[in-house]
């Protein structure tokens, strides 16, 4: 089976519909291809993350996802095996989309960060890829 992997250029920054009001900002988000091409299955967030601490270290087989800083900001590193790279986010609305198949580290979180994901999937522990041994491994990429 060749199945075609996506590259860190399939992880996109989407800027989100900003509705702007003297008494607070808006934004919406939708699943399908008006904002980020999937349904939207299962939403979490990720929040009270203590200083000096990193989420993420893992990639996906199947899961996209859009990442949003919805209060504060964060780094987000995306490595497809070959390529890295480092994209903050510090706006309620841009969204980051993350392709299966790309390994994500999320750093320096600012105090009171809370980071939205929008998963096109159900939770699902076979899903994850948490080392990068395997992921180089998945990705057919030897060093
Ligand atoms: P994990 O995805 O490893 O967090 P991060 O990538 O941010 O470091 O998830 C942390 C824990 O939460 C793990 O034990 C599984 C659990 N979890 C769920 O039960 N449901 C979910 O939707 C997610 C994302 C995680």
């Amino acid at each position: 089976m060749n199945k075609k992997l996506h590259s860190i250029a399939d992880c996109k920054i989407i800027q989100l519909g900003k509705h702007y009001r003297p008494n607070g900002n808006l934004t919406a988000v939708e699943g399908g291809n008006k904002d980020m091409g999937f349904e939207i299955k299962r939403v979490y967030y990720i929040y009270d993350v203590p200083g000096a601490t990193d989420r993420g270290g893992h990639a996906h087989k199947e899961l996209a996802q859009m990442l949003v800083a919805v209060s504060g900001s964060f780094d987000v590193v995306i490595d497809d095996g070959k390529e890295r790279k480092t994209i903050t986010l510090n706006r309620p609305y841009y969204g980051l989309l993350l392709q299966p198949g790309i390994w994500r580290e999320i750093k320096n979180f600012s105090s009171g960060a809370i980071t939205l994901v929008l998963a096109s999937l159900p939770y699902d522990e076979h899903d994850y890829i948490r080392s990068y041994t395997k992921f180089m491994e998945y990705r057919n990429i030897r060093r």
